[in-house]
């Protein structure tokens, strides 16, 4: 079992646990709206992106059922509005608009129906978007099995798991699926900075699943590999351009320049929701900026100090020529990506 990063209850309430307070407490908070929920998902209290695509679609629901009494003009106009707050809240991932793209069209798919009847519409779109991502994951963790070595010694970056997705995980999810059919493991967690994504939630949930793992700091993952004690790197993706090229957690591209240079395999892990065809190349995606503060309070500056010159982008590109292939529900995209990409997921 894994901890779920977000429920709605048997009485429509949306709860999701504040990730901003792990490892020290795990605490589920509701989220009563579109406030609340912007909110979490800017201050990360929940982030990955199929959990923040679920978290989206979840939202719309919400306020659809608390406006369903309202006249139908302020109803669609508020839906509306929601939706673009939303999809504007983190412009990388992609899974979040993608989401709402799809409670959208079943808004516009039911112009005659009452407010009450969609709001229930939406309640349903909402939940099969979740199991939908419950259902990848699973079968990412299986396809994954294929490219793990018998003793594995996994490096990982930032946190793909139950946390992240709505199911065990992308990346994580093959570990976990990994540690099921009782394959030798050992992960390498990646700490992750500015935030520490790997050293707070995917230490976390490893520790509470029982797999061996060692926790490094961001700089150590070439040292380990050119000790040959590292024989596979997978992370999972934000967006993935037509080209295969990847944005992940800044960081992700070091481990994978270290991992070519030291002929490792690299896979990055995403269900096909992740992939965004609009996108030619890694350079056409939008890399989120974050807060100064976010490096700056590690090492006790004073808050909100505008004279200090900080550089903090969210998400990085692994160019597509360094991944060995790309990990997803439908099957494993090897290389040549650019070509294999249409093959497997127009084709299925
Ligand atoms: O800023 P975050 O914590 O939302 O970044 C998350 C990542 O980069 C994950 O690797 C990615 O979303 C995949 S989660 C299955």
């Amino acid at each position: 079992m894994y901890t779920e990063s977000i429920v709605l209850t048997e009485k429509n309430k949306l709860k999701i646990v504040d990730q901003t307070l792990l490892p020290g407490q795990l605490k589920y908070i509701k989220i009563n709206g579109l406030e609340d929920s912007i909110e979490a998902i800017k201050k990360l209290k929940i982030r990955g992106a199929p959990a923040i695509g679920v978290m989206a679609a979840y939202t719309l629901y919400i306020i659809a059922n608390n406006l369903k009494s309202f006249s139908r003009n302020r109803f669609f106009e508020e839906l509306k509005f929601a939706g673009i707050e939303l999809k504007n809240s983190r412009p990388t991932a992609v899974n979040l608009e993608w989401a709402i793209e799809r409670i959208n069209q079943v808004i516009s798919d039911n112009p005659n129906k009452i407010q009450s009847d969609i709001a229930k519409l939406l309640r349903k779109e909402a939940l099969e978007i979740h199991s939908e991502d419950r259902d990848s994951c699973h079968q990412i963790g299986i396809n994954g099995l294929e490219i793990v070595p018998e003793k594995a010694n996994i490096v990982t970056h930032c946190n793909t798991g139950s946390l992240a997705t709505g199911g065990w995980g992308t990346a994580l999810g093959i570990i976990y699926a990994a540690a099921e059919k009782n394959i030798s493991l050992h992960v390498y967690v990646n700490e992750t900075r500015p935030l520490g994504q790997g050293a707070r939630l995917t230490f976390w949930e490893l520790n509470q699943a029982g797999i061996p793992c060692t926790l490094i700091a961001d700089s150590m993952a070439a040292s380990l590999m050119a000790e040959s004690k590292i024989n596979l790197v997978l992370f999972g993706a934000d967006r993935i351009a037509k080209n295969g090229d990847v944005a992940n957690k800044i960081g992700s591209y070091n481990l994978a320049v270290a991992a070519n240079y030291h002929k490792i395999p690299c896979y990055s892990a995403a269900p096909v929701s992740t992939f965004d065809f609009d996108m030619n190349c890694g350079s056409d995606i939008p890399i989120e900026k974050r807060e100064p503060d976010e490096i700056l309070d590690i090492y006790n500056y004073k808050k909100g100090n505008s004279d200090l010159d900080v550089y903090n982008p969210a998400f990085d590109i692994t160019p597509a020529e360094l991944l060995s292939g790309i990990i997803t529900e439908k099957g494993i995209i090897k290389q040549p990506l650019k070509i294999n990409i249409s093959k497997l997921i127009n084709h299925n």
